[in-house]
């Protein structure tokens, strides 16, 4: 049986995962290839993710090719209520509302996880590092699991390096058709779609403070640029550091920036970006966003502690007042701008993403090995794979080596590959 919360909204749901569809080429060309072999017929595969319409679909393509699926949300404020609706209609397990409390959450995870699955995707590990916390007895029978960021991977590396992982975790996030696109175009785009039509305000002309130059900090300045914006960059790595300069932003530590920027966006997987040193240096009318996993980026219990709430003067803004009179706004409660108060990324960038989850889960289905009891690479031809169906789902074909370039390349004596020279 599902838990969720407004099933009359399934319709809606309908038309969103049904729009998104027709956006994801390269997954629907996977499921159309694959359904009729039914590769994960019997198999129950456990899903925590944003239950947004781009995850929905992916989940209605693995119950096409025969999974028995239960699925719920990897954040409180990313699920979307006639998604999870549309989802039940469809015969999914479905474990989610928007605007869960904590223990509603984990009680969510609680439930997705005792179905006893056989299969996992995860985002972020909650489901994983519960699972091992709380259900030793169902560790045995996952042969695997799959993780889609990097935060996840952070948490997962470490009970592997502790001896502590049971299962191999495919790594989704590390493929170059992840990262690359998902974090950096996706990212990039979807942060400034939440902070834009949360606001209604112009970015053009405004200072921008990206914390944490990554895959996704590297959109979301690019795309803050390319609106018009001053970017200033913050960063703890000298090399990221420094291909922030030559990118042409300002490079600082939070203190100066905190009392430059009108716009923050946080993008680090790490904890108290912006913290009580920097509020105090904050300009009055400040806007402060998260983009990294969780909601520990800006510290909100400070902030509670140093200014009096003042409403929310549009939904998904929170006003919070100092004593000096300084008023700032947080977005989306700090967690992911772009899942909290927009739609996520793009239906282009998922359907790369999900395609890639899609061959992780068929690749721990079909590989006849024991896989290690670690977090694992996705073997390097479901990138090609991958990049291939979606270049030529955009109607753009490339040059392939000639017999002779063949050679040239992989020859170490020159006059045997390069007879003429
Ligand atoms: N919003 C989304 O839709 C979305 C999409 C993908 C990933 N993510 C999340 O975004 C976060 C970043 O992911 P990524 O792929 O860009 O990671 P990344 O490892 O490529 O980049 C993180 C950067 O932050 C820097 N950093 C770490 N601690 C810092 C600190 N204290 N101050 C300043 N900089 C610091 C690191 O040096 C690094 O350059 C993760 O939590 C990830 O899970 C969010």
């Amino acid at each position: 049986m599902s838990i969720i919360r407004h099933p009359e909204l399934a319709p809606e749901g309908h038309r969103r995962i049904n729009w998104v569809s027709r956006h994801m080429p390269v997954l629907s060309g996977l499921a159309e290839k694959h359904s009729p072999s039914r590769p994960f017929q019997g198999l129950k595969m456990s899903v925590c993710i944003h239950l947004e319409a781009k995850t929905a679909y992916m989940a209605r393509v693995f119950q096409q090719c025969g999974a028995e699926l239960t699925v719920t949300g990897s954040n409180p404020l990313s699920t979307q209520d006639a998604i999870a609706a549309a989802l039940v209609e469809s015969g999914i397990r479905v474990f989610a509302w928007h605007g869960v409390t904590a223990e509603e959450y984990a009680d969510h995870i609680r439930r997705t996880i005792a179905v006893g699955p056989d299969l996992i995707i995860d985002d972020g590990a909650d489901l994983i590092t519960a699972l091992h916390r709380e259900r030793a007895d169902l560790l045995a029978q996952v042969r695997g699991a799959a993780e889609e960021t990097t935060t996840g991977l952070i948490r997962l590396r470490a009970m592997a390096d502790n001896g502590y992982l049971a299962f191999p975790v495919i790594a989704v996030n590390d493929a170059y058709c992840k990262y690359l696109f998902d974090n950096r175009y996706g990212t990039g785009q979807s942060v400034w779609d939440g902070i834009m039509r949360t606001t209604n305000l112009l970015i053009a002309g405004k200072t921008v403070v990206v914390s944490g130059y990554g895959w996704c900090g590297r959109g979301v300045a690019a795309r803050a640029a390319g609106l018009g914006a001053r970017v200033i960059v913050t960063e703890i790595d000298p090399v990221r550091a420094l291909e922030a300069v030559m990118e042409g932003y300002r490079v600082m530590p939070m203190l100066e920036a905190a009392a430059l920027g009108d716009i923050f966006v946080t993008t680090t997987g790490c904890k108290q970006i912006i913290r009580e040193e920097h509020f105090a240096a904050l300009k009055n009318g400040a806007i402060l966003s998260n983009a990294g996993h969780f909601d520990v980026e800006i510290d909100i219990a400070v902030l509670k502690r140093l200014a009096e709430h003042q409403g929310q003067p549009r939904q998904n803004i929170d006003a919070y007042r100092f004593k000096d009179g300084r008023v700032v706004y947080l977005l989306g409660e700090g967690r992911l701008v772009n899942l909290a108060a927009a739609d996520g990324h793009p239906a282009e960038i998922m359907d790369l993403s999900f395609a890639l989850q899609f061959l992780a889960m068929l690749y721990l289905v079909h590989n006849k090995e024991p896989l290690p009891k670690q977090v694992i690479n996705l073997p390097a031809q479901a990138d090609h794979e991958v990049a291939l169906l979606k270049i030529r789902s955009m109607g753009i074909s490339i040059d392939s080596l000639t017999t002779q370039q063949q050679a040239y390349l992989s020859s170490w004596k020159q006059d045997e590959a390069n007879p003429q020279a």
